[in-house]
């Protein structure tokens, strides 16, 4: 099977698992991922059968929640390139970008080991900020029945991806424990340069949220 016919079926393959998702891993996720990985590997000379694939399956295994089985992305992956005759070596460069692109706490190095990696990461990580970013926010928050924000309540940086899973509060305490973070963590100048905006677009917001809160918008003069 050519490189462009597998990418296609495992587009559709992914679509079809991830239709109709509501927790922010639907298939417009995968999708906005696939086309800002296409764009930056592109500009990084990445391989772009690779880092295709990698963005189409690198929430494989969170449609279903598989919580705490850190392989069962790249087994998942692992098992439907096997089905499709995909060589070994592109199979393992696949399901190490799955394994190395999640964000593990404020005090854990996540970066990729590869470029192929780093290009996938830099895609999810623009897709976690800015206006999307704020949405995707919120609507995981709802879907864990969390509360927006609560005064008193500090951010907390976590050391370890164990403390980091477990260890989450209000919504809004996610900005400073993980999405305020993200624009010094790329690893791409095309992600970093296009993160810049987006998070000057977060502050923006946070700022906004805070005052209305507490009751501190400035009147009009
Ligand atoms: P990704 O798909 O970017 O790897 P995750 O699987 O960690 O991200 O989370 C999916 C989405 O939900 C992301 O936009 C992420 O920032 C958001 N999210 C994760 N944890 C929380 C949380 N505790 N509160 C609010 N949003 C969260
Ligand atoms: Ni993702």
């Amino acid at each position: 099977m050519k490189a462009e016919e597998l990418v296609a079926i495992t587009a559709q393959h992914v679509e079809k698992l991830f239709a109709g998702e509501g927790s922010g891993h639907d298939w417009w996720h995968i999708k906005r991922v696939w086309q800002n990985a296409l764009s930056i590997a592109r500009l990084e000379n990445a391989d772009l059968t690779v880092v295709q694939l990698g963005a189409l399956l690198h929430d494989i295994a969170d449609w279903k929640f598989n919580a705490g089985d850190e392989e069962a992305g790249p087994r998942a992956a692992k098992k439907w390139l096997q089905e499709h005759d995909a060589p070994e070596e592109l199979m393992e460069k696949v399901c190490q970008i799955i394994r190395e692109v999640t964000f593990k706490g404020a005090g854990v190095d996540t970066t990729p080991s590869t470029l192929e990696g780093k290009v996938v990461q830099d895609a999810d990580r623009l897709d976690a900020i800015g206006a999307i970013g704020i949405g995707r926010a919120f609507a995981y928050g709802g879907h864990k029945g969390r509360e927006m924000y609560h005064p008193g309540e500090e951010p907390r940086l976590h050391a370890s991806f164990e403390e980091y899973k477990k260890n989450q509060g209000a919504t809004l305490n996610h900005f400073y424990e993980k999405l305020f973070l993200l624009k010094d963590r790329f690893s791409t100048a095309a992600g970093r340069q296009l993160a810049q905006q987006r998070h000057a677009y977060m502050e923006q917001f946070v700022e906004q949220f805070l005052q209305e809160w507490h009751g501190e918008e400035t009147p009009p003069a």
